[in-house]
């Protein structure tokens, strides 16, 4: 149980994400309703605790009124509209190393017995098999320019860790770039990230994170596996879950992740090419 400090300090309520009400700061805290992945979001964030890992909330407890208790993290988070800076290279540079560091970090951390990953969403018939490649840490996997802070124009720490489950490098990297690259039909892109070069900005963030050389030749493959499931996934869990999730789903994300993946499939040769050049 986290224990107050005696000047008990306000709520103040923090926009921007798009799925979580109710998360608000109260002084050096953070305080979240706890979801249904918690057990590994708190154990993964004490393991980055333990290691030394500084770019991740520290996990300080649950508070009285049953939510989970997180370290602010100072600095800046893309709002919406998204600022013109998510476009700058050097930045986008910052995010490859902050998430390397990140996989870095987590290597070690075993999910803990009896705790299952996962956010708790049945699986919805016709949905494509999940790519084959074995997972190799217990990745992020959510990188969306709301979930990254930024200090002194650098990615300097992970937020939101809700989506965290064991995947491939590969994932990481993935997820990385279909926010940051974008992955998807530039019409559904946010206005400063319309006419990027995406391929450029794929083997920019690749090249920051470290990915191998195998994990590159993966990336397209995996990339229109995911669009294809993810389809199925985010109708599934706006039905199961509703809230934010249906409210995306009303907004038409069905049809953005269709156009994604003709996008990619558009784009696979150029995507690949630009991975590779030497
Ligand atoms: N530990 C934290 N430090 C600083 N800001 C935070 C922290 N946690 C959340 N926020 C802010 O609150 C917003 C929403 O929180 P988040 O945990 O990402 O919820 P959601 O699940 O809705 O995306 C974030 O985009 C960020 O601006
Ligand atoms: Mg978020």
């Amino acid at each position: 149980m986290y224990v107050e400090p005696s000047e008990p300090h306000p709520e103040i309520p923090l926009a921007g994400g798009d799925v979580t009400e109710g998360v608000v700061r109260a002084g050096d805290t953070v305080r979240r309703p706890v979801g249904p992945n918690a057990p590994l979001v708190h154990a993964l964030l004490r393991h980055l605790e333990d290691v030394g890992f500084a770019g991740a909330p520290r996990f300080l407890g649950i508070d009285a009124a049953g939510r989970e208790v997180l370290t602010f993290v100072p600095g800046e988070v893309a709002g919406r509209p998204r600022p013109a800076w998510i476009a700058d290279e050097e930045r986008l540079a910052s995010v490859g190393r902050l998430v390397r560091d990140y996989d870095q970090a987590v290597a070690g951390f075993v999910v803990p017995a009896g705790v299952r990953p996962g956010y708790g969403v049945s699986e919805p018939p016709g949905m494509p098999p999940e790519p084959s490649y074995p997972a190799e840490v217990v990745g992020h996997m959510d990188y969306t320019p709301d979930n990254i802070v930024f200090r002194d124009g650098r990615a300097a720490a992970l937020i939101d860790f809700d989506m965290a489950k064991p995947v491939a490098r590969v994932e990481e990297a993935l997820n990385a770039m279909l926010y940051w690259a974008p992955l998807g039909d530039p019409a559904d892109a946010d206005p400063p990230l319309r006419e990027v070069d995406v391929p450029r900005r794929c083997r920019i963030l690749a090249d920051a994170y470290g990915m191998s050389d195998v994990d590159r030749s993966r990336l397209v493959e995996v990339a229109l596996l995911r669009a294809r499931r993810s389809w199925f996934s985010m109708k599934q869990i706006a039905e199961e879950r509703g809230g934010g999730w249906a409210r995306m789903w009303d907004e038409g994300v069905g049809d953005k992740i269709k156009r994604r993946e003709a996008w990619l499939e558009r784009n696979a040769v150029a995507i690949d090419a630009a991975l590779h050049a030497v």
